[in-house]
């Protein structure tokens, strides 16, 4: 398939679990592929180290290493993420981002070829990776072990922290922009005055200003005029460009 698109210069675009992407109302014209099926869910424990599918939820899978014994995932506690995304945006927040975990990939060339990388080819940064047009298909992971109890009150604390802070409850693509020279993006936005400003259905969160909420109903248009707006006012207010973390297609 992947290689038919590139014959066919058909772009291709994966989505994980649909967190961190902004879809634009007129749509995306290449192919959008869902690592689904079995293989792209597996999950193979060898004592310290784990072989995890890119469908595989990050979510559950943080919280089953836990219970297991192994720790090194509690910082995605609250990231909506599968190991895909994650890879590809090293996810991530205070307490850790997930390339640190991460040892090795398989990914899937442009031109589809199947390749096994060491996972320091990934080159990590903040928010990001350069994998460039590859695709994830599994990655290795290296986790360390933990009394099960206290990993896992570990991430059920982070978890409570981050329900507490940032409006999980609502619809959002996660954080908006990145946080510019390690200041919060969000305490810019809300030292703007700006919590509770909307357009359309798009409004920026009360809970944590670098979150945009939006109902069902509310088009991208919305949230990208939203975007541009908190931008110009941040940029009037602080003097501070903001980038956008989020993946617009
Ligand atoms: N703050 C405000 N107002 C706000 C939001 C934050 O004053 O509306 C203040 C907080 O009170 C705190 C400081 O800003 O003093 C930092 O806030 P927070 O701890 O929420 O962290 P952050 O820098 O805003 C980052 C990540 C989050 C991650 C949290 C916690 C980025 C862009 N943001 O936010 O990651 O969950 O730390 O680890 O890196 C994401 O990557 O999608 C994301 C949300």
């Amino acid at each position: 398939m992947v290689r038919c698109a590139a014959l066919n210069s058909c772009e291709i675009k994966v989505l994980g679990c649909g967190a961190n992407v902004l879809v634009r109302d007129e749509g995306f014209s290449g192919a959008v592929v869902r690592l689904d099926g079995p293989a792209f869910r597996e999950v193979r424990v060898e004592d310290r180290y784990v072989r995890v599918g890119a469908g595989v939820d990050l979510m559950p899978l943080s919280r089953a290493m836990c219970r297991q014994g192994l720790s090194g995932l509690e910082c995605m506690a609250g990231i909506p993420a599968s190991v895909g995304g994650a890879v590809r945006m090293n996810a991530g927040g205070r307490h850790g981002e997930f390339g640190s975990v991460v040892r090795s990939l398989d990914v899937l060339a442009p031109d589809g070829r199947l390749e096994s990388w060491d996972a320091r080819r990934a080159g990590f940064g903040y928010r990001s990776s350069s994998l460039n047009g590859h695709i994830v298909v599994r990655a290795g992971l290296e986790l360390t072990s933990e009394d099960p109890a206290v990993a896992e009150a570990r991430y059920v604390e982070f978890l409570a922290e981050k329900t507490r802070s940032q409006p999980l409850a609502d619809k959002s693509a996660g954080c908006i922009f990145k946080n510019p020279n390690g200041v919060s993006a969000g305490a810019l936005i809300d030292r703007a005055g700006l919590k509770g400003l909307r357009i359309g259905g798009a409004e920026v969160s009360s809970r944590h200003a670098n979150f945009i909420i939006a109902d069902r109903s509310t088009g991208t248009d919305d949230v990208l005029r939203l975007i541009d707006l908190v931008r110009e006012r941040v940029r009037a207010e602080h003097n501070v460009e903001l980038e956008t973390e989020i993946d617009i297609w």
